[in-house]
């Protein structure tokens, strides 16, 4: 291939750079372009800017692949568990079984959280959304760890920081579900693996004796290793870029939580369930909210529908669908927003309206069911997918501050008032 790109503007050409990914995705050098021009390029939503070069995550959209540091999606989501994929997607490689010992003792034994964050916990008022909540603790921790400050205190500190952030992640959002239904808060039991474990600080209640059904853990397991890692999505873009101001791990992921919570991103699975529950309560006619969201007048979307980069099919999708089938079937739940969820994929895979625009459920249509299923809250559903997505963010960010990039700063174009002069108030 070419090694360099020739662009015409303004009636001048200018030489710039390329680059080729390991994959073969090729990209146009820009950064010096201004330099040579006068010009930017522009790009709302970044819809085909790249922001870094990344070793962590492959994607293809147009294929339906999804691989994390190379290895298929759904070879991980059959064989490896979630803290395996956490130290893959944060150390670059599978672990040795030493490794692998290693590094889940590690995690286990720092479960526990300071008690003055219970202070911080009751402090917010029930009906708080657990997002909210969650993103304001974890930022609270760069008050507990203050060394974390700095990130480039060193390989050891950064790597307690990220070992902290994973064990701890689990205790926070389920004292955060105890705290608001009222119930007494639970601790962490090193003997329990690691997703056991957060079923049990979030269901385990005194007066019961509790054990952890292992379809559900198996099941809920897989969930967060569909959700990982997805390359420079909203939340990442936000915990790499927060991250390049040299700001701590704690104080990125908590903004990275931020941006998560958003319907548009992880907050489609709360809002999926709702609105299959709406079609649900309102008779069930599928057409006519395929209707409304086809209709540019009306601000209903499918929600669970499209992907800024899945334009086949969302691997993960595939997996979860399946996944749901099967945990239903096992718990013997029948959930009759299943089948409306079913009836709209249905409709909505043969509608021009979609098919033309290339939108396919994602990997929040059907993940919202499972998460019922499991007796999981909807409000909790975006929580479910942080902690999924935590070695992901945990992993970006980590590359981000390795490779020293520059603080991200784009630029822009200027459209408003031109210079004017500032007229006294009791002239206007
Ligand atoms: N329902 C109806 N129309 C849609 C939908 C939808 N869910 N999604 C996109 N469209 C239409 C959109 O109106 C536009 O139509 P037109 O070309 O006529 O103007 C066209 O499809 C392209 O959409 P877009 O909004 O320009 O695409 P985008 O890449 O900016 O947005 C998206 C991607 C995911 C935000 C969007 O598809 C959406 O809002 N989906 C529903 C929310 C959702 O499920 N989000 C979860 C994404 S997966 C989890 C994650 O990784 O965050």
């Amino acid at each position: 291939m070419s090694q360099t790109a020739e662009i015409k503007a303004d009636g001048q050409s200018y030489e710039l750079p390329m680059m080729e990914g390991s994959e073969q995705e090729k990209a146009i050098d820009i950064g010096k372009f201004r330099a040579q021009s006068g010009i930017i390029t522009i790009d709302p939503g970044f819809k085909n800017t790249g922001s870094t070069t990344s070793a962590i995550t492959f994607l293809d959209g147009e294929k339906g692949i999804l691989r994390y540091r190379g290895y298929p999606i759904e070879q991980l989501a059959e064989k490896s568990s979630f803290l395996e994929v956490a130290y893959l997607l944060i150390y670059g490689d599978l672990p040795s079984k030493d490794e692998h010992d290693k590094f889940t003792n590690q995690v286990t034994r720092r479960s526990l959280v300071h008690e003055d964050i219970k202070n911080i916990l009751t402090g917010f008022p029930s009906n708080a959304h657990p997002m909210g909540v969650l993103s304001s603790l974890v930022s609270s921790l760069t008050a507990f760890y203050p060394q974390s400050l700095d990130p480039h205190r060193g390989t050891d500190m950064v790597n307690l920081s990220i070992l902290r952030l994973i064990a701890k992640l689990p205790t926070i959002a389920a004292w955060t579900y105890k705290n608001k239904i009222g119930q007494s808060l639970n601790f962490p039991v090193n003997e329990l693996d690691y997703v056991s474990n957060f079923l049990h600080m979030m269901f385990s209640v005194p007066t019961e004796e509790y054990s952890v059904n292992p379809v559900v853990a198996q099941a809920l397991d897989k969930l967060l290793i569909l959700h990982a890692d997805h390359e420079q999505n909203c939340s990442t873009s936000t915990v790499r870029l927060v991250g390049s101001s040299q700001a701590s791990l704690y104080s990125s992921i908590a903004s990275g939580i931020c941006a998560l919570w958003g319907p548009l991103h992880g907050g489609a699975n709360q809002a999926v369930i709702e609105m299959l529950e709406r079609i649900k309560d309102d008779g069930g006619d599928t057409k006519k909210w395929m209707d409304k969201a086809k209709d540019k007048d009306d601000p209903f979307r499918l929600m669970g529908f499209g992907h800024r980069v899945y334009k086949n099919f969302d691997p993960r999708a595939r997996i979860i669908k399946k996944a749901a089938d099967d945990v239903l079937a096992d718990l013997g739940v029948n959930d009759p927003v299943l089948d409306i969820a079913k009836g709209l994929e249905e409709v909505a895979l043969s509608d021009e309206y979609f098919v033309e625009r290339k939108l396919y459920p994602n990997v929040d249509f059907y993940s919202g069911i499972i998460y019922r299923a499991l007796g999981i809250p909807v409000e909790f559903f975006t929580v479910m997918f942080a902690l999924g997505r935590l070695p992901g963010w945990i992993a970006q960010w980590k590359e981000m501050t390795e490779n020293n990039e520059p603080i991200g700063r784009p630029r822009q174009i200027y459209t408003g008032a031109t210079e004017r002069d500032y007229t006294d108030l009791s002239s206007r």
